[in-house]
This record gives C-alpha cells, structure tokens and sequence, in this order.
C-alpha cells in the first residue's frame, strides 16, 4: 500500500512537471514574438561614406532621384546645366523628406511648404538650419555620392 501511494505520487509529480513545463513553453512560444516586436534589435548603423547614387545617364538636366545613405534618404539633382548635386534629404525642420521641384528649380519640403535653394540653404519656411551637402563625383559610369570632409 505505501509503494502504491509512493508510486501514485511519483507519477503525480512527474505529470505536474510535465505540465507545468509544457505551460511555460507555451508561453515562451507566445510571448516571444510580442517582445521581439516591442523591442526590435537594434540595427547596426551603416558607415558608408560614399554610395553609389546612380549612373551617369540615369538623370536629365532639371532631374533629381532620391537615394538611402547611411539609412536616411538623400537627393541627387541634375542642375539644368547638367551640374550634380546632393544633399540630405532630411528636412532640418521636423524631419520629412524634401523633393526636387523641376517647376521651382528648388528643394521643397511639403510638409510645412518650406523651399531650399540648389545650395541646400533655406529660402522660406521653418527649418532652422541648411540641408546637410554631400561632394559628388562620377567613376566610371556610376556617380558617387560622399560625405564632405
Ligand atoms: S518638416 Fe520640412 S518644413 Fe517642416
């Protein structure tokens, strides 16, 4: 009678055990997924100094295309003259992504309707400060777009 109720014990046990590890598990399985999406891994912040922009007959005079560097977007324009330039595309107001205007011949930020010149200073509206400039240069058939040093 007592190796019975040992055994029943035993087995209670071991089923509690069974039971609780599958619970925890479960839950792992659950909460897993929902952390992960709370706390997204950092990602690791690209270092690029120069990037490849484009290739040298993409753009026509009076164009311009948008471009990631370093995570961030930037613009490459091709001046009427056909002269390029580039800049962040960041505005330096609240961070919207400014565009190439063919009609202004200016960099225009819709958000708040604020106008940059072709040297990335402000000519109206909010942001405090010029678009960041970046040197541009061709190699081979690619254009080049770096950060100043
Ligand atoms: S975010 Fe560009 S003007 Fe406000």
């Amino acid at each position: 009678m007592v190796k019975e109720k040992t055994s029943k014990s035993g087995r209670r046990h071991f089923i509690g055990w069974s039971l609780f590890t599958g619970l925890v598990a479960f839950l792992g399985m659950l909460l897993y997924p929902v952390l992960r999406f709370i706390m997204p891994p950092k990602l690791a912040e690209s270092s690029q100094n120069t990037v490849k922009a484009a290739k040298v007959d993409e753009l026509s005079p009076n164009s311009a295309k948008t471009f990631p560097f370093n995570n961030k977007p930037a613009i490459l324009i091709r001046l009427p003259n056909g002269e390029y330039r580039a800049f962040s595309a960041v505005c330096t107001h609240l961070q919207c992504t400014v565009q190439y205007r063919e009609d202004f011949k200016m960099i225009w930020c819709a958000c708040h309707n604020a106008k940059f010149d072709l040297n990335g200073n402000v000519s109206s509206g909010p942001p405090p400060s010029p678009l960041e400039a970046f040197d541009v240069f061709t190699s081979g058939e690619d254009i080049l777009v770096s950060k100043k040093v």
